[in-house]
């Protein structure tokens, strides 16, 4: 058998979104530095966005080229999700999900029989994202090592996980109108239920969103291994608790590759290094609330309002989409006249670029799991406005456990003046010392985490040997 056949193979496939694209984009790379041969495998439809957002308009582009030329072994492909590329998965999520839930399934097994099937194939594992409902089926059906892929914090990953317990405690769906207490998660020592992810609410139980979870977590509970973008020593009781049932790895950062040769982002990022290379050194506020959440005009303005009111600079990203109402016109009128060179509006950008240049000195962030380990990676504090999914939950982590950032309201409504308050006191206060000083406090605990003795670096090594051992005794019992 020829070497290059001996050595483990996987195929990755990734959730199609691009807080999730990132980190998997990085853990192929990860993982294919340390001897493995990938199969990456993109949706159709974000191969055509990547290919769009890079300028390559014949989409006859093969991302991982560079890395492959750079000695990785990384093969790439892409599959079809069973939708036009005019679909637009955003505005029709319910649609798209229950397809994903039901029918996306059949094509993955097709998918992956034909792969292995082709003799020079061998494939020994898969990488899936948590998120999806067929990994365990499918890792059983072709005898695959399992492995699950959490790209949110562990914390939201334990509640998900041990939602029989929730309810069998009464908490699950929890009450939109009453505050509760949980203290007996395994390894979270307290929570209110008012930090809970909102599709675990009453309102929301039932969701499309709950119910993918739901069926995901089934799913996860038969992986031989899984990994989490976060670091052991910020979520350390939860993982240990977490790891008495199944093996957990805590592996993060994992945002931020050495080689950065393959295109993630899935839109064009407009380039405001001269603009911020102007400013002076932690005078910047970065504004941005992802890549997928909506929020409404009046939010907007306000924190439109709140900006200018503060009188901070500030960089903003107003993503086309970022209002449910699908107004394209978001911001009020003159708005960008009247901000001058102290803010500058962009449609999207390379923000960890932007988080890196000495100029910014706080994120007002939506508070997603990529953002927020983006930030704390950078040293720079957050004003947190969560929306929905993890990111309340994130924020508990963010404001209550690391104190590395304020909330900037609470509850959902934003008022200009408390904006613009919030704004001013944050980057030049007192609170500011503080939350800087503890900022940097984890920027150095996930720079040590990544260092060749770092916790995150040894249980990447512990993974890989783990591994081989079960791929070694998968194959053997062939
Ligand atoms: C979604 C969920 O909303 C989030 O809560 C969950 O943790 C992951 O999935 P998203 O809302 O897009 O993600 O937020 P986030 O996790 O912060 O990911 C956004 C990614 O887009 C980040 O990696 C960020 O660097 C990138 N980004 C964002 C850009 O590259 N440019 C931009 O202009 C804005």
């Amino acid at each position: 058998m020829a070497e290059e056949q001996r050595k483990p193979h996987a195929i990755m496939i990734c959730v199609p979104y691009q807080g999730h694209i990132n980190p998997f984009v990085n853990l192929a790379l990860k993982l294919a530095s340390k001897g493995f041969t990938i199969t990456f495998v993109h949706l159709e439809f974000v191969h055509h966005k990547l290919s769009k957002a890079h300028h390559s308009n014949n989409g006859e582009v093969d991302f991982f080229r560079e890395a492959r030329e750079s000695g990785l072994d990384i093969r790439y492909t892409t599959i079809n999700d069973g939708f036009s590329m005019e679909f637009d998965r955003d505005v029709h999520m319910v649609e798209y999900w229950e397809s994903m839930m039901h029918d996306f399934p059949a094509r993955i097994d097709e998918f992956v029989g034909k792969y292995i099937q082709s003799d020079q194939n061998l494939v020994h594992f898969l990488v899936a994202d948590t998120v999806y409902s067929w990994c365990a089926t499918i890792a059983k059906k072709y005898n695959l090592v399992n492995v699950s892929f959490w790209t949110e914090p562990a914390l939201v990953f334990s509640l998900i996980y041990h939602s029989d317990l929730l309810m069998e405690k009464g908490h699950l769906p929890y009450k939109d109108n009453i505050e509760e207490e949980i203290n007996y998660v395994p390894g979270v020592e307290s929570i209110s239920t008012r930090d809970f992810m909102p599709y675990l609410s009453e309102a929301e139980f039932g969701s499309i969103v709950q119910r993918a979870l739901s069926l995901a977590f089934e799913e996860v509970k038969k992986a031989d291994f899984i990994l989490h973008n976060t670091v052991h020593e910020l979520e350390s009781d939860i993982l240990s608790a977490l790891n008495k049932i199944q093996p957990n790895y805590a592996i993060g950062p994992i945002n931020f590759s050495a080689t950065n040769t393959v295109s993630k982002s899935l839109c064009y990022e407009s380039d405001c290094t001269h603009w911020l290379d102007s400013k002076s050194p932690g005078s910047v506020l970065y504004v941005s609330f992802g890549s997928i959440v909506q929020t409404s005009m009046q939010v907007i303005e306000e924190i439109a309002y709140g900006l200018l009111l503060s009188e901070v600079n500030f960089i903003w990203v107003v993503r086309a989409g970022i209002v449910s109402s699908g107004d394209t016109n978001v911001l009020p009128d003159g708005f960008e006249d009247e901000i001058k060179d102290k803010g500058l509006i962009l449609p999207w950008c390379n923000q960890i670029a932007v988080l890196s240049n000495p100029a910014i000195g706080g994120f007002l962030t939506h508070c997603g799991w990529n953002s927020t380990i983006e930030s704390m990676w950078c040293g720079v504090p957050m004003i947190c406005y969560p929306i929905t999914y993890d990111q309340p939950t994130n924020r508990k982590l963010i404001v209550d456990d690391w104190k590395i950032g304020i909330s900037l309201c609470d509850g959902k409504s934003v008022d200009r003046t408390k904006v613009a308050e919030k704004i001013k006191s944050f980057m030049s206060g007192t609170t500011s010392k503080s939350l800087k000083h503890e900022a940097t406090k984890v920027k150095k605990t996930l720079q040590n985490a990544l260092e060749i003795d770092g916790s995150s670096e040894r249980n990447f090594d512990k993974f890989v040997n783990d591994l081989k051992e079960k791929i070694h005794a998968t194959t053997a019992s062939e």
